[in-house]
């Protein structure tokens, strides 16, 4: 029997390609997106209508699923939304608008599958974060919020959950090229007389062209896949070019007033070419 797997935000970018991944690897995949019940479909998987911002929709999600396929043996939580923005001046909403999709999206589709993963006595959960759960970057600190979140949170509940024989890991990508623009908003607290506005324009500069640059989405989901082939889980799969890998371990190494010259002159310098 095919192992059951559901995944969130599975309509484009790499929770697309990690579905794929995972159906042509022999997983019976069941993804959930809002745009599925559109007419959206993705080749080799069950594709329900889902939005992690909704009780009811997940809680119809998870019954469909659940009917059709039984008990999931792995839940894939990749649904995500960045919204680019200064911290000072991100309304509420859309700080909240992240942290419910990233967050406690994440938080409330756990919820929904630990409990049948503990009464069948195993599972695997992975929660997409993002090199942004590890360090922050200008003008995305809605978003690195929410991925800091998620890291907190994942190692939490590893050790909660172990015992009832569920395992968790943390997907960690640095830039790649598979996420949709659609999903890249501009924060409206950015006005043209804002005193961040160069600075933004500089700054998201560097960040599309990184992002277009950057690693192949469809080697990801072939990782993700081949990690959840494993035997035992990797707590954290970092997938990421080598010098943004780099800015991890020196976050962690340098004094920080030496590494936020770095990045600040990283995107506002790269940012005037
Ligand atoms: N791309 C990268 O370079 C990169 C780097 C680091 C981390 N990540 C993480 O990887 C994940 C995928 O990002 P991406 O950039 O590849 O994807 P993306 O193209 O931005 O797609 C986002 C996905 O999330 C879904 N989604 C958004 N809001 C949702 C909601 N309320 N309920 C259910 N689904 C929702 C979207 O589908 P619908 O609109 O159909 O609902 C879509 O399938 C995210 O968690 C992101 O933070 C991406």
């Amino acid at each position: 029997m095919p192992q059951v797997v559901w995944i969130t935000g599975a309509s484009s970018g790499l929770g697309l390609h990690t579905a794929k991944a995972l159906s042509e690897s022999g997983f019976a995949v069941y993804a959930g997106a809002r745009s599925f019940g559109q007419g959206k479909t993705v080749p080799g998987c069950r594709c329900l209508p889902l939005d992690v911002t909704d009780p009811a929709s997940m809680d119809a999600f998870a019954q469909a699923a659940l009917e059709a396929g039984g008990p999931p043996d792995i839940l894939v939580n990749c649904a995500g939304v960045l919204i680019l923005g200064a911290c000072e001046s991100y309304p509420t909403e859309e700080l909240r608008r992240v942290m419910e999709t990233n967050f406690f999206g994440q938080a409330a589709m756990i919820s929904r599958a630990l409990p049948l993963m503990r009464q069948q006595g195993h599972g695997r959960i992975v929660n997409f974060s993002s090199i942004n759960g590890l360090l922050g970057i200008p003008f995305e600190g809605a978003y690195t919020a929410s991925k800091h979140a998620v890291e907190g949170y994942s190692e939490c509940l590893a050790l909660e959950a172990k015992p009832f024989g569920v395992e968790v890991m943390l997907v960690e990508p640095g830039d790649h090229r598979s996420g949709s623009r659609a999903y890249r908003r501009h924060s409206r607290g950015i006005t043209a007389s804002s005193p961040y506005k160069t600075a933004f324009d500089a700054g998201t500069a560097v960040i599309a062209r990184d992002e277009d640059g950057g690693s192949d989405p469809d080697a990801l989901g072939r990782r993700v896949a081949k990690a959840l082939k494993r035997k035992r889980l990797p707590r954290r799969l970092r997938i990421a070019r080598t010098d943004q890998l780099l800015a991890v371990v020196l976050h962690d190494v340098l004094p920080a007033p030496l590494f936020d010259r770095i990045i600040g002159s990283y995107y506002r310098e790269r940012g005037k070419r």
